[in-house]
C-alpha cells in the first residue's frame, strides 16, 4: 500500500519509522513540566523527521552516548516544529526533552480542582502528542512502546498499555512500568497519574477511579464484560489482551477516549441509571476499528468514527436490543442536524462531506458528528442493501485485512468494490456519501418504538404526566425534539414536574438547560447553568451551552464572566473551543 504523507506530521513516507520506543518521564506538578526521556528503536538508518510542539529538546544521542547532530524547524502553527536527525547503523536514538507548562495534550489538575490529591493526564488525539512526547505523530506510523512513569508514593501512574509490569521504589518515588507491545499510533499514547484505585470485574477487565467514585462506576459498568464478549462475537477475538475502564475527572473534555487497554470516561456516565453503558460501547468498539484499523491521516477519520458508532450499535443492539440502539442513533442525528445547520451558517459545507480536505487546519477546529451518524448511516445503508449476513462478513474480513495497519478512505472504497462489486457500490451511491457535502436522500431509516413513543409526545406538544417510565435517553430526545421556539411556559411546565433541571443525568439536565436559555429562561435558571458551566470539561456540554447563553439579553457578559473563572478547571483544547464559541457571537 502506498500512503500519501500525512498533512499533520512532518514525517515523510519512505523515511525511517519508529518501530519500539521506551519512554521514561517524571513529573513536576509544581512547575507543570514533565522531563522524559525516549530510546527508540527505527526500522532502518538514515534521515528522518520527529513532530515537536512546545517541547525543549535537551539532547539527542545514540546509545553509546554520543550526540546526534539534530535541527529543530521553525514553528508552524499548523505542526509546530520538526526534529530532524540522521538514524544511526543501530537503528537507535536517544532524546531527553521537557514538556512547555501550555502543552496542549496535557492537564495538570492542583489538588482542589481533581478533588483531592494532584492529577495530571494526556489526550492525543488528534494532533496534540507531539507536546508531550517527541514522535511520528501521524496515524500512518505504528509502534510498540515501554513507558516508565516515576510517581510519588500514594500516587498511581497508570499507562494505557496491555501489560502492568510492577512498581519499584525508586527514593521516595514509585517508578510503574507499562508494556504495549501491540503497535498502536501516536495519538493513542496515553497516561494518567493521580489518587486512583482498581476494582477488578473480569480475568481481563477492571474498572479504575478515584476513590469516591470506585463503587457507583463498577455498578454503572458491570455489563462490560458481556459487551467485550458481544464484541468478540461480531469483530473477532478482542484483539490487545486486556480491557480496562478508567474514570476521569469531571474536566475530561470528551465522553469517551479509546487509549488501549484503557478507555478514559467522562465520570458523567456514572448516573446511576445504566445510560452511560453507550459510550462504553463505543470505546470499547474502537478496540477493533481505530486501534487495530486506523485512519491513515485525519481526513479519514469517519474510517475511525462512522466504523466505530455503526459497530458500538451492533453491540448495543447484540445485548440490549435493536430499539436501544437505534435510540442511541436518533440522539447522534440530532447532534448531527446542529452540526450540519452550524457549517451552513458559516459557509463551511465542505466540512459536511465524510473525507473532507481538512489538511491546511486543525482537525480538532472542525470536529462535528458528521463522521460518527454520517459514517455509520453510510454503513448502514449498505448492511441493508446486501443485507445483514454478508456485511457483516464483509466487516470481519476488512477489520482482517487491515488489522494492525492504517488505511485512507481510498483503500477502503477499493476494498468496498471489490468485496461487495461494482452494483453494490453503485446502488449505494457511495461516492456521493463520502466525497460530496450534505446528507444523501437514501440514507437508511432509523427505526425504534422507544424513539415513536417520545416523537409523538414532542410532535403534539404533550407534557408528559406522572407515572410514564421514559428511559434517559428518551427524556433527552423528548427535549430535542421540541420546538425551538415559544417554549417559555412549556419548559417551565414540566421542570415543575420532572425537575430536569436538576436531573442526576447529565445528558438530560444540558438538554433541557439549553433548551430552557434558548427559550429565554436564563433569569431562572441562571444558578443551574452556572454550576454546569463550572463543574463540567466536557466540550459537547460547554460549546452549546455558552453559545445559547451568549445568545440570552446580557448573555455574552455572564459567558465572560463565568468562562474566565471556570476555564482554569478545563483542559487546554476545551478552553480553545469555548473561546472559538465566545469570538463567534
Ligand atoms: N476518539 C473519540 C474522541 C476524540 C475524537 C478525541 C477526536 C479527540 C479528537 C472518542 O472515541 C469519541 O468518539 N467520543 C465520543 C463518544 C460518543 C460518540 C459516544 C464523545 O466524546 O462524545
Ligand atoms: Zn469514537
Amino acid at each position: 500500500m502506498n500512503l500519501k504523507s500525512d498533512p499533520h506530521s512532518f514525517y515523510e513516507q519512505g523515511q525511517p519509522k519508529i518501530e519500539g520506543l521506551v519512554w521514561a518521564f517524571e513529573l513536576d506538578f509544581a512547575a507543570q513540566v514533565l522531563t522524559g526521556s525516549v530510546r527508540y528503536v527505527f526500522d532502518a538508518p538514515g534521515e528522518t523527521y520527529l513532530d515537536t510542539r512546545d517541547l525543549t529538546i535537551n539532547s539527542v544521542s545514540t546509545q553509546g552516548g554520543n550526540d546526534i547532530p539534530y535541527e529543530l524547524g521553525d514553528i508552524e502553527e499548523l505542526r509546530g516544529a520538526r526534529l530532524s536527525f540522521d538514524v544511526p547503523d543501530d537503528h537507535v536514538v536517544i532524546i531527553e526533552y521537557t514538556t512547555d507548562p501550555g502543552a496542549h495534550g496535557i492537564q495538570w489538575m492542583s489538588p482542589e480542582i481533581a478533588g483531592g490529591k494532584p492529577f495530571v493526564y494526556t489526550q492525543g488525539e488528534a494532533i496534540n502528542a507531539r507536546t508531550y512526547i517527541p514522535c511520528q505523530d501521524t496515524p500512518s506510523v505504528k509502534f510498540t512502546m515501554e513507558a516508565r512513569v516515576t510517581v510519588p508514593e500514594g500516587i498511581r501512574g497508570l499507562v494505557a498499555a496491555a501489560e502492568y509490569k510492577g512498581r519499584t521504589p525508586d527514593n521516595d518515588n514509585v517508578i510503574e512500568t507499562w508494556a504495549m507491545e501491540f503497535p498502536v499510533p501516536s495519538y493513542l499514547i496515553a497516561f494518567a497519574v493521580g489518587d486512583v484505585v482498581e476494582a477488578p470485574i473480569s480475568l481481563r477487565s477492571s474498572i479504575w477511579a478515584q476513590p469516591h467514585m470506585l463503587e457507583r462506576a463498577v455498578d454503572e459498568f458491570n455489563d462490560l464484560p458481556r459487551l467485550i464478549e458481544a464484541g468478540e462475537r461480531l469483530f473477532g477475538p478482542y484483539p490487545f489482551g486486556r480491557y480496562s475502564i478508567l474514570v476521569m475527572p469531571d474536566a475530561f473534555p470528551y465522553g469517551g477516549m479509546e487509549n488501549p487497554c484503557l478507555s478514559f470516561l467522562t465520570p458523567a456516565l456514572v448516573a446511576g441509571d445504566g445510560s452511560g453503558i453507550s459510550t462504553v460501547a463505543h470505546e470499547l468498539a474502537h478496540s477493533w476499528t481505530g486501534n487495530l484499523v486506523t485512519n491513515a491521516d485525519w481526513s479519514s477519520f469517519w474510517l475511525n468514527e462512522g466504523w466505530t458508532v455503526w459497530a458500538e450499535d451492533r453491540i448495543i443492539e447484540a445485548v440490549y436490543g435493536r430499539d436501544t440502539a437505534m435510540l442511541g442513533r436518533k440522539l447522534l442525528e440530532r447532534e448531527f442536524e446542529e452540526d450540519l445547520a452550524y457549517f451552513k451558517r458559516r459557509d463551511q459545507m465542505q466540512y459536511t462531506a465524510l473525507a473532507p480536505d481538512v489538511s491546511d487546519i486543525d482537525p480538532d477546529d472542525v470536529f462535528s458528528r458528521v463522521p460518527y451518524f454520517k459514517g455509520a448511516q453510510f454503513l448502514t445503508l449498505i448492511e441493508e442493501t446486501v443485507g445483514r449476513e454478508r456485511f457483516d462478513a464483509f466487516a470481519l474480513s476488512y477489520i482482517s485485512a487491515y488489522g494492525y495497519e492504517s488505511i485512507d478512505t481510498r483503500t477502503f472504497l477499493d476494498y468496498l468494490r471489490a468485496e461487495l462489486g461494482d452494483e453494490v457500490f453503485k446502488a449505494v451511491r457511495a461516492r456521493e456519501w463520502v466525497y460530496h457535502s450534505g446528507y444523501p436522500d437514501n440514507a437508511p431509516a432509523i427505526v425504534s418504538s422507544l424513539v415513536d413513543e417520545v416523537e409523538e409526545a414532542a410532535n403534539k406538544l404533550f407534557i408528559p404526566h406522572k407515572g410514564m417510565s421514559w428511559t434517559k435517553p428518551q427524556w433527552q430526545l423528548y427535549l430535542e425534539l421540541l420546538p425551538e421556539q415559544g417554549l417559555f411556559d412549556q419548559l417551565k411546565l414540566i421542570d415543575y414536574s420532572w425537575s430536569l433541571s436538576k436531573d442526576p443525568n447529565l445528558e438530560v439536565r444540558w438538554s433541557f438547560l439549553v433548551r430552557a436559555v434558548k427559550a429565554g429562561l436564563y433569569d431562572v435558571y441562571a444558578k443551574e447553568v452556572e454550576e454546569l458551566l463550572r463543574t463540567q470539561g466536557r466540550m459537547k456540554y460547554l460549546k452549546p451551552l455558552y453559545g445559547a447563553l451568549c445568545e440570552a439579553p446580557e448573555g455574552h457578559l455572564e459567558a465572560q464572566r463565568i468562562f474566565t473563572d471556570a476555564m482554569k478547571t478545563y483542559h487546554p483544547v476545551a478552553v480553545a473551543a469555548v473561546e472559538r464559541v465566545l469570538c463567534d457571537s
